[in-house]
């Protein structure tokens, strides 16, 4: 058995043994969730009893944040939520510094930044355990989760399709890399110029080459839909690029998921998006709020993927 990784800084950290372990207990307790709720009992487990998990967000968040603080709390530990603006790293402080010092007081951090590099300073200083809550070149929790929903829906990645369209962005990124792995065929349809990484698109390519899926990037939205068993679109100007917004919506504009658009996909294809979305730019209305959307099965599913990733990262066998 290959040794979990100390760290998920990238899809790429682990086998597709490892994330379908993880879907597969996240799917156990979604379950058990349910059945609390259902009955009026407490969901609070001791997975991380007595360990602290510092939260590090130098960008905006409503889900990542919320869900990971209910995901600790919930596995028993205790979550400690910080904006950069309010640490020494938001005057200057080095992220290394930071990383070494929170990894003498908390059992694990979890990071959302801007460059990849960072996130990999912070954990090579720190001692424990480090997770990526989003970088410019990955979203690796979010693909979790969007595979927990793809297999929901469908039941299966083999032989079955999913398509992004938009920027090339760090969703686009994780999804090529965690559909590579499991089999799922993943499409990128992008404007020009707004590829996906090509190093990221090169791994991706390999890793297909094992599992027999299949990876394509192209500028041809409706091409890229045909047939596809999963459409996901997400915001065209991503955090830290608010100064392109204007330039990149009339780029973008051919590349919005319509109603007309879906009509290419497979039958009984979904819509997914990891939100925030903007209605009537990267989606209309009508798609996003209409019966195929899997949109808020998305965003619960960080909840459970981050509680099966933690508890996995910090199982006290090791
Ligand atoms: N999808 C996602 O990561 O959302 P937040 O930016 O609200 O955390
Ligand atoms: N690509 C988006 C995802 C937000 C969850 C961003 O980085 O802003």
């Amino acid at each position: 058995m290959i040794t979990f990784p100390p760290d998920y800084l990238s899809v790429d950290d682990l086998t597709a043994a490892q994330l379908i372990g993880l879907l597969d207990l996240a799917d156990e307790l979604k379950a058990e969730r349910a059945s609390h709720h259902a009955e009026g009992t407490s969901a609070v487990r001791d997975d991380l009893a007595g360990r602290t998990v510092a939260m590090i967000f130098e960008k905006p968040s409503t889900r990542t944040r919320v869900s990971f603080q209910v995901a600790v709390t919930e596995l028993g530990g205790d979550p400690l939520p910080l904006s950069s603006a309010e640490l020494q790293l938001g005057r200057g402080e080095t992220i290394g510094d930071t990383g070494a010092v929170l990894g003498r007081y908390v059992h694990a951090i979890v990071v959302r930044t801007f460059g990849q590099e960072r996130i990999v300073a912070l954990a090579q200083a720190a001692d424990v355990p480090v997770v990526n809550a989003l970088t410019d070149l990955e979203h690796p929790c979010q693909a979790l989760a969007d595979l927990q929903a793809f297999r929901e829906a469908h039941g299966s990645f083999e032989g079955r399709t999913l398509t992004y369209v938009g920027d090339g962005n760090n969703v686009a990124n994780s999804l090529l890399l965690a559909g590579a792995k499991v089999g799922l065929s993943v499409r990128v349809a992008h404007p020009e110029g707004y590829a996906p990484d090509t190093t990221v698109v090169a791994r991706a390519e390999q890793l297909a080459a094992d599992t027999g899926a299949q990876i394509v990037v192209t500028t041809d939205p409706v091409a890229a839909v045909a047939g596809a068993d999963a459409v996901y679109a997400d915001v065209w100007a991503s955090m830290g690029q608010e100064g392109e917004a204007e330039e990149r919506a009339a780029l973008f504009a051919p590349f919005q998921v319509t109603s007309e658009l879906m009509s290419h996909a497979a039958d009984g294809a979904i819509f997914l998006h990891c939100l925030p979305a903007h209605r009537e730019e990267e989606v209309t209305a009508e798609v996003i709020d209409g019966p195929t959307s899997r949109v808020f099965d998305q965003a619960e599913n960080r909840l459970h993927v981050q509680k099966a990733l933690l508890a996995t990262l910090l199982r006290r066998d090791g």
